[in-house]
């Protein structure tokens, strides 16, 4: 699983509990999953190229650094929407695209409703952000569309992801390294993660 970074961090771990356990209402599971959420922007942008650059601090002249490319966060609806507050918090100047994606339940192949992303993808590393990582269709569908429009650099930040999935993206876009906060042991006959959260938009959103 070369393509594959585990997020590892003891509060990651207790918050990633938290969501686990159905017991968790909405609102904790909300705050949970945007602490992680911090914790995979703030690892991940381990990748982001800087620039030096200068700058004048009240008593003199030194080095700094800014970010080489622009980032554009790209949520798949609707479940990713609730990472990117967090993400948006740590990197104030992404663009955020959007990528509307619902499973179909019996076949779980991605079903396309929605796309709309910044111009330039060209030019800026593109993160898509979604929370589960099933049977990877959602994520290939996803950069497939984006690699489309011109992105070349990439990557997939989520919360949870199967084997199932990072062989599929490891096959498909092999380049693109998925950071994730949990890896879990597999698939349920039904296209879920086991063990899992059950589903994260339904959990994110309180459409039980
Ligand atoms: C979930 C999740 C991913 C997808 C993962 O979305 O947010 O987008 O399933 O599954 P896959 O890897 O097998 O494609 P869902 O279709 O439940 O839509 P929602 O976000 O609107 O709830
Ligand atoms: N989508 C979810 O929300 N949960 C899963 O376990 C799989 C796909």
């Amino acid at each position: 699983m070369k393509n594959f970074k585990l997020v590892d961090n003891p509060l990651v771990k207790r918050d990633v509990t938290i969501l686990r356990n159905k017991e968790t209402d909405t609102a904790a599971f909300r705050a949970a999953l945007n602490r992680v959420s911090y914790a995979i922007a703030i690892e991940l942008a381990k990748k982001f190229e800087l620039a030096d650059i200068q700058v004048a601090t009240p008593l003199e002249v030194t080095n700094g650094f800014k970010l080489k490319k622009q980032i554009v966060l790209v949520p798949v609806l609707r479940a990713g929407l609730s990472m990117v507050e967090a993400f948006l918090k740590m990197i104030p100047d992404a663009k955020v695209g959007h990528i509307g994606l619902q499973r179909d339940e019996k076949t779980l192949q991605p079903i396309d409703y929605y796309y709309k992303t910044p111009s330039h993808l060209d030019q800026s590393v593109t993160i898509v952000v979604d929370p589960m990582l099933a049977t990877g269709g959602s994520a290939v569908a996803s950069f497939n569309s984006l690699k489309n429009k011109g992105a070349n650099n990439c990557l997939l930040a989520c919360l949870i992801a199967a084997p199932e999935g990072i062989k599929r993206m490891g096959e498909e876009h092999p380049e693109i390294e998925i950071y994730s906060a949990a890896l879990d042991r597999q698939l349920s006959n039904f296209g879920y993660i086991l063990p899992g959260l059950g589903d994260a938009g339904d959990r994110a959103f309180g459409t039980f």
